[in-house]
């Protein structure tokens, strides 16, 4: 089986958020399992070092965007087994963010149509090419509205996966002939709430869309998730499914990971301590054992719900805790957290930056992983969590729901809260914080979260039952 997976971002070239992460490593799993899987990604002017000397030149053409035919190379490079293909032309690509120009839908429609343009070029037949969010989303649609007569396209089926619905490529009229070129009978395809969709397009015209966890794919069936797109989920519902995100194994590894104070594994997970005096020292919080880190690394964004913490900020730092913030966003976020670090030295640390190093450091050190987030159609950094042992306390949506189970059971991994409320979010930091004082029941929680399995292991499989099921 031959898999094309188009992304606007992989790791380890480019990265903004958790599509990278998934673009660089579910192909990855893929390929160990014997499909052939090969990814596209724009030649961004930040791929620099190693991974750009690496690159080798395949070809080069000229693709239509905006009526006007454009250069076109193609790069390859090899990472492991699997193969990428970047797609070069600096001016599209030689910026400085990836995301945010003014020209951003004529951008990724040269992107999306290269992708189509490149495979007679580089002799590469995908049987299935899989889009991913609004910036592959017009893949799906070119295939369908250009390609179809074409015998080297007429086989070739799509799959279009909802990373957030948050960002759906939504343009002025104006961009549908003069940039994305689609032919007029193409227009309803596109056309959704007075604005060109690309999203919506690509729902319409793939022959399966995914989303990254069960549970989303019916939240999006409700407007208070959709961001205005329910009509067409339910529309197309009979055609959604979702399958559930893993994160690399490999990668998130306590026993190996090179950022941690010590190593530690889930049948001796002792030296979890050491790594959180060393954050403790690093941060300058007291070095107190008996205080309960609670983690909150993300995006500092409404949609993760950071309102939620900023909303009972005060109390929370009544209790025994201490809150190690780390992320970027919203300005009003930033500056709420720089500030009340001022305001409560050895309760609260706020890191208004990413660093990878720092995350992991926190992944380990930390007692506890917060995340309220109001809508999350995954989420990878509770999966992460459980992984260094470090239990999560989410706002039982999406993916999170999926994942993390309350323990009040006996069986649970983590903490949940069901309403999106402060004080519902409060409770179940307290009830963690009741189950941190007993020393012998929290090593239990620790064990059973270091040993929940959420590598890619089980959704390769879904995914390549999936691909079948789109063959036959
Ligand atoms: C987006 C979603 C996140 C998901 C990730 C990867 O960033 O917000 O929930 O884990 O995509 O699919």
């Amino acid at each position: 089986m031959k898999i094309l997976y188009a992304a606007s971002e992989a790791v380890p070239f480019a990265k903004t958020g958790g599509l990278a992460d998934v673009a660089g490593s579910l192909p990855k799993a893929l390929v160990e399992e014997g499909v052939d899987c090969r990814v596209v990604l724009p030649l961004y002017d930040s791929i620099q070092g190693l991974l750009r000397q690496n690159l080798h030149f395949l070809c080069h053409f000229q693709v239509s965007v905006s009526w006007r035919s454009k250069y076109c190379g193609v790069f390859e490079s090899k990472i492991g087994n699997v193969t990428y293909y970047l797609i070069d032309n600096e001016y599209y690509f030689k910026r400085q963010n990836y995301y945010g120009h003014y020209d951003d839908a004529e951008r990724f429609a040269f992107f999306a149509r290269a992708v189509l343009e490149m495979l007679p070029h580089i002799g590469f037949q995908p049987d299935i090419i899989h889009a991913n969010d609004w910036q592959t989303a017009l893949t799906p649609v070119y295939l369908a509205a250009y390609y179809r007569s074409n015998p080297f396209f007429a086989g070739i089926r799509s799959v279009f996966t909802v990373h957030n619905v948050e960002y759906q490529g939504k343009y002025g009229y104006e961009i549908y002939n003069d940039v994305i070129g689609l032919p007029h009978y193409f227009f309803h395809v596109m056309d959704y709430d007075d604005c060109v969709n690309f999203m919506k397009g690509a729902v319409v015209c793939s022959d399966e869309v995914t989303t990254v966890s069960p549970s989303y794919s019916y939240e999006l069936r409700y407007p208070y998730f959709s961001f205005g797109l329910d009509r067409i989920f339910n529309m197309y519902g009979y055609k959604m499914r979702g399958i559930l995100n893993g994160i690399s194994n490999e990668d998130y590894n306590p026993s190996t990971d090179k950022c941690l104070f010590a190593n530690y594994t889930p049948e001796a997970p002792g030296k979890k301590a050491v790594n959180k005096q060393g954050l403790q020292k690093m941060l300058n919080l007291p070095e107190d054992p008996s205080a309960m880190i609670v983690g909150y690394i993300g995006r500092l964004v409404q949609a993760k719900g950071i309102e939620l913490l900023r909303y009972v900020l005060e109390e929370l730092l009544q209790h025994h805790v201490q809150l190690v913030v780390l992320g970027t966003g919203d300005w009003k976020y930033e500056n709420f957290f720089s500030e009340m670090q001022w305001q409560y030295p050895g309760k609260l640390c706020a890191r208004i930056t990413f660093s990878n190093d720092l995350a992991r450091k926190i992944y380990a050190g930390a007692d506890t992983l917060l995340m309220p987030s109001r809508s999350e159609p995954c989420g990878l950094s509770q999966l992460i969590a459980l992984r260094y042992g470090t239990i999560p306390i989410v706002h039982q949506i999406g993916g999170l729901g999926d994942s993390i189970s309350d323990c009040g059971d006996g069986k649970g991994n983590g903490f949940t809260f069901k309403q999106f409320n402060a004080h519902d979010m409060i409770g179940a930091i307290s009830r963690a914080e009741g189950c941190f004082t007993h020393k012998d029941d929290w090593d239990v929680l620790i064990q059973r979260a270091m040993t929940c399995d959420f590598s890619w292991h089980h959704s390769v499989q879904s995914y390549k039952a999936l691909y079948e099921n789109v063959l036959h």
